[in-house]
């Protein structure tokens, strides 16, 4: 095996298949008597297993024509050929600068000339994007290629270089329920499913299946990266169990698209990540997901200006400053700032960023009384009105399908 990294202690132990590694995970425990406190040291053993083994991945994408799918799908590409690009600032190669695998470091430890560090990607056996396999659904038909143009992100020139490779990739049929997402996104609609939400359901699995026959993929992972879709109603016997769940899906009551993708890749045994902030994982979807022991995560991307304030606010409250009132702005200038004009999208992605500065806000009683919260509020073109129709006009004058 090539591993650049090797453990030397007898918590380690490596064999032809597998890095097994043994963990003392030490926590504490608090009870609380008034204003003294007592704390209990715990230790729990832990025995972590890694394959050797890179598996061959295969990443479908929910909404691969948009933005984000058709920009990361291309990335990888450009890294994959290697290709270099003039732009008028001079001549661009491709990279992973941004990524957090690939361009980030750890410390290892300390060496005879002081602390050495590694890149993240080298500290176990890991999947490199450049061999990462893309398949998905978008419920607008354009192929990759021009979905690439449409979404306004790369150099012209890498992008007249990726054509001939992105056009021929094609996004599946998807499921579309025009109540979950805004009004003006109907015009995309020409690449849907039909029949009942179960038969939806099961194309899905189909589709996942026959992705990882034909491309001979060993494991499958499902992103949703599709548009922000409203809050789903969580109601007891319609979603609160896995079984009410299942249930409410062969009689088509209440359930998101997200949601139907997420069952979809829980019964197929593959991952499912959410990258948008809608309630996909309804505490239906949570049970299902522990009882296949499949792992689901994620609530939005949170890769911009929400990281950017999270950062600011830990900052501060650590540093024993009380923020009182935070404003953050989001451009949201593209198609899902034009989703996100309707009000009840808006609320769920309103509602997972406000959240972020919860836990370092009650992780200082010094600064705040219980229950008290600093003046939060997150803007988007929406929140005026006047620029919301300014950002219609703009869209207007871009490609529609
Ligand atoms: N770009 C970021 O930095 C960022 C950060 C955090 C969260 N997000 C979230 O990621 C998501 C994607 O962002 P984007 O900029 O790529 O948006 P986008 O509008 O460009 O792309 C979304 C794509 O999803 C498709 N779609 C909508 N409903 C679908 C469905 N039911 N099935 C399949 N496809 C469907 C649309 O046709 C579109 O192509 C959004 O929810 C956004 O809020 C993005």
């Amino acid at each position: 095996m090539s591993e650049k990294i090797r453990i030397n202690s007898p918590n380690v132990q490596y064999t032809e298949k597998f890095i097994e590694s043994r963990y003392s995970y030490q926590t504490t425990s608090v009870t609380q008597d008034g204003d003294k406190y007592t704390v209990t040291p715990h230790n729990t053993e832990f025995t972590f297993r890694t394959e050797r083994h890179v598996p061959k991945l295969g990443v479908m994408l929910v909404g691969w024509g948009g933005n984000n799918g058709s920009t990361v799908t291309a990335a990888v590409l450009a890294n994959k050929l290697g290709l270099t690009w003039k732009t008028k600032t001079g001549v661009k190669s491709a990279n992973y600068y941004g990524s957090l695998l690939e361009s980030s470091t750890v410390s290892l430890g300390s060496g005879p000339k002081g602390e050495i560090f590694v890149p993240f990607r080298e500290l176990l056996p890991m999947v490199h994007p450049n061999d990462i396999i893309f398949d998905g659904w978008d419920i607008s038909s354009m192929d990759l290629g021009c979905a690439m143009e449409r979404a306004q992100v790369l150099d012209w020139s890498l992008q007249e270089m990726l054509r001939p490779h992105m056009s021929q990739l094609k996004p599946r049929p998807s499921i579309y329920i025009p109540d979950f997402i805004a009004a003006n996104q109907e015009h995309r609609a020409d690449n849907v499913l039909t029949g009942t939400k179960a038969e939806q359901m099961e194309q899905i699995r189909r589709d996942i299946r026959d992705f990882k026959e034909k491309s001979s993929v060993d494991k499958v992972i499902v992103l949703w990266t599709a548009n922000t879709e409203r809050f789903s109603d969580v109601v007891t016997g319609v979603n609160d169990t896995a079984q009410n769940l299942l249930a409410t899906i062969q009689n088509g009551g209440e359930v998101s698209p997200s949601t139907l993708f997420a069952v979809a890749s829980i019964l197929e045994g593959c991952a499912y990540i959410n990258g948008s902030p809608q309630n996909t994982f309804v505490p239906g979807v949570v049970e299902m997901a522990v009882q296949q022991g499949v792992f689901i995560g994620g609530d939005d991307f949170k890769s911009g200006q929400t990281k950017l304030k999270s950062v600011l606010v830990d900052f501060l409250v650590s540093a024993g400053i009380k923020p009182t009132s935070i404003v953050s702005y989001n451009h949201l200038g593209n198609n899902d700032g034009m989703n996100l004009s309707a009000p009840q999208q808006f609320r769920s992605k309103e509602i997972s960023k406000s959240n972020v500065v919860d836990d370092m806000v009650e992780s200082n009683p010094v600064l705040y009384k219980p229950g008290e919260k600093p003046d939060h509020c997150v803007w988007s073109l929406s929140t005026f009105p006047m620029w919301e129709t300014a950002n219609e006009q703009w869209m207007s004058t871009r490609p529609r399908s």
